[in-house]
């Protein structure tokens, strides 16, 4: 995290312990001075908006593929691989087209022994190229929202994507490549046993609640994905471009928190 992160991070937490949480500087919620930064980190990179109906339709399909009937066979060791097995099998994979054109398999990132596991729609160009999820500035932004509630990858974050190759030019994942990769999360999912799943943006939120609802509709309740409690939240790349959602980010975070102090 950069210099300004961590000392938003140590100010967010010195107001928390005084009882205060809802105030930051210039009477900012800590969401809006989060969006605020991110704004910042906006410009700078010139992130391109998506289009939201296509997004839906899109994890709508998958959806439906991921209850139907249609799913390519799975190696047949994946069910039962350890984790080191998992992401061996990751790193091989050739199951849809992403294969061609990616550089490295994005596996995940943080600890797999963490209470949290934070789940992202794909990798972009910079994780394209580190193998590492989350390092571009969506992924800043997400390590701050993460700062601001005590938790970090290094320690207790484990942090992946529902897909772990690139879509070309950051296109919208397609059904198909969701349900290739889906079984990969499954597994991923089972290995790392979470305390709580964090769901960001849409493509994730709607596969892990089985739900076609709109994020909007979906963030602001626990559901329970195979008996983890999961919240849903927005993309961090989506706070990025609406700064005024990121209050409700702040809540969502701070659901989660209930569920990790109450275990
Ligand atoms: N967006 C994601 O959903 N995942 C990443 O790893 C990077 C950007």
């Amino acid at each position: 995290m950069s210099e300004r992160g961590t000392r938003l991070a140590a100010y967010l937490d010195q107001r928390r312990r005084l009882g205060e949480p809802g105030i930051v500087p210039g009477g900012l919620a800590p969401g809006e001075l989060l969006g605020l930064l991110a704004t910042e980190a906006e410009r700078k990179t010139g992130a391109k908006k998506k289009a939201e109906v296509g997004v839906r339709a899109v994890v709508r399909a998958a959806t439906r593929s991921r209850a139907g009937s249609e799913a390519k066979p799975v190696p047949p060791q994946l069910g039962t691989a350890d984790y080191e097995e998992l992401r061996e099998i990751a790193l091989a994979c050739t199951r849809c087209r992403l294969a061609e054109g990616r550089k490295t398999v994005v596996f995940s990132d943080g600890n797999p022994a963490g209470r949290l596991m934070v789940v992202g729609e794909a990798p972009g160009a910079d994780e394209d190229a580190t193998g590492i999820p989350f390092v571009g500035q969506a992924g800043k932004l997400l390590d701050l929202m993460l700062a601001s509630v005590e938790l970090s990858r290094q320690e207790s974050v484990y942090v992946c994507n529902v897909l772990k190759c690139r879509p070309p030019g950051n296109r919208n994942p397609r059904p198909d490549e969701i349900e290739a990769c889906a079984p990969l999360l499954k597994r991923q999912i089972e290995l790392v046993a979470p305390e709580v799943l964090l769901a960001v943006g849409l493509f994730a939120a709607q596969w892990l609640t089985g739900s076609t609802k709109a994020l909007g509709k979906l963030r602001g309740e626990v559901y329970s994905y195979q008996g983890v409690p999961l919240v849903v939240t927005y993309h961090p790349a989506a706070l990025l471009r609406n700064p005024g959602w990121s209050r409700l980010a702040w809540e969502d975070l701070q659901l989660m928190c209930q569920i990790m102090d109450s275990k």
